[in-house]
């Protein structure tokens, strides 16, 4: 049993929060980390249409009775969403948690606020998480350079990014990027977070919704296994080795190549394809460095099980022998 802050506020058994993933936080996954003692999450804008999102927090709530959050991604997109028609589907639904990555925490916040919802807010830079903070966020989600997704321009990983974090912020902190098993989790709280958040780790689970092709891919690459792309447009995305995110590497090291040249390879409806049908080349597969500490594809029971275990070892045992009286 390991007892956070975390743990306390988002009503969980375990500190361990899945992050929210494009066409993988589906309800099936969600379920499976909160039954197994975390926090599910489902993602927003995986959902076609606010009601799509409605009907899926439903579906949810018939495989599990804990608690889950939902994911809403308010970034730069070639397709803008109505956000907060997302945002009343999730209060109206009864969801009691966000993870909102947002660089507009004053216009979004107040809905979820006025509505009680606890709001996770996920972010690359101490800087961030302080106006977070200020604006009321009740948790930072603080995803260092090793993360899957969008690790922002900073390139701080989690050994720094983390204590920075903890030095500046009063409100409890997760932990996020290049965390999959104890060993991450321990030097996460050691470093001052009260829980961790893993993305690429939960992708290679028996539940994760996507072709066993793509988990296989998370296995096998290392911790190299990963690609910088966008960094020119200021939008920088960490994604699995592939060879799409090989010819995008490539394309983009013209310096006068602009988005329209790789818009058709990294189109978010080809990634999906990829995932769904387990053909690697369709498109890009977002992955973290992580991908180096996968070795298996567990249930998220057995995952969840395996980490809180040897967490409680590794303190208990490994760490407390080191400090003699
Ligand atoms: C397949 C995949 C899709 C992702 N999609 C999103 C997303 O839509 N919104 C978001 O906030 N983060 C997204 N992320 C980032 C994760 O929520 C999480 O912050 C990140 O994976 C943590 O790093 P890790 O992969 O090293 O655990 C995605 C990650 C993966 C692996």
């Amino acid at each position: 049993m390991l007892k956070t802050r975390v743990t306390e506020m988002l009503r969980i058994d375990r500190p361990i929060v899945c992050g929210g993933m494009q066409w993988v936080g589906r309800a099936e996954l969600a379920a499976a980390v909160s039954n197994a003692g975390g926090l599910g999450m489902i993602t927003g804008l995986t959902q076609p249409s606010p009601d799509d999102l409605r009907a899926e927090i439903a579906r949810c709530r018939t495989l599990t009775g804990r608690p889950f959050g939902v994911n809403l991604t308010i970034l730069p997109s070639i397709v803008p969403k109505p956000y907060e028609e997302y945002q009343k589907a999730i209060i109206d639904s009864g969801v009691r948690v966000v993870e909102i990555v947002t660089h507009e925490p004053a216009r979004y916040y107040p809905l979820f606020k006025d509505a009680g919802v606890t709001i996770i807010h996920k972010c690359t830079s101490v800087r961030h998480a302080l106006t977070a903070e200020r604006n009321g966020a009740d948790i930072i989600s603080i995803d260092g350079f090793e993360c899957a997704g969008h690790p922002g321009e900073d390139d701080i990983p989690g050994l720094v990014l983390i204590p920075a974090t903890a030095e500046k912020v009063r409100i409890p902190i997760i932990a996020s990027g290049g965390i999959g098993d104890a060993r991450g989790l321990v030097a996460a709280l050691a470093l001052g977070a009260d829980g961790v958040n893993m993305g690429t780790r939960f992708c290679a689970t028996r539940e994760a919704p996507i072709h066993d092709n793509i988990k296989q891919v998370l296995v096998n690459n290392d911790e190299r296994g990963t690609r910088l792309i966008y960094r020119q447009f200021r939008n920088t995305a960490r994604v699995a080795a592939t060879s799409v995110a090989d010819r995008v590497v490539e394309i983009l090291k013209n310096p006068d190549a602009l988005f329209e040249d790789i818009a058709d390879l990294v189109k978010g409806i080809r990634g999906k394809e990829g995932l769904e049908t387990g053909n690697v080349d369709a498109g890009l597969i977002w992955g973290g460095q992580v991908q180096g500490l996968i070795h298996d594809i567990p249930t998220c029971q057995e995952l969840l099980d395996r980490m809180t275990q040897e967490a409680t070892a590794l303190i208990t045992g490994r760490l407390a022998s080191f400090a003699t009286p």
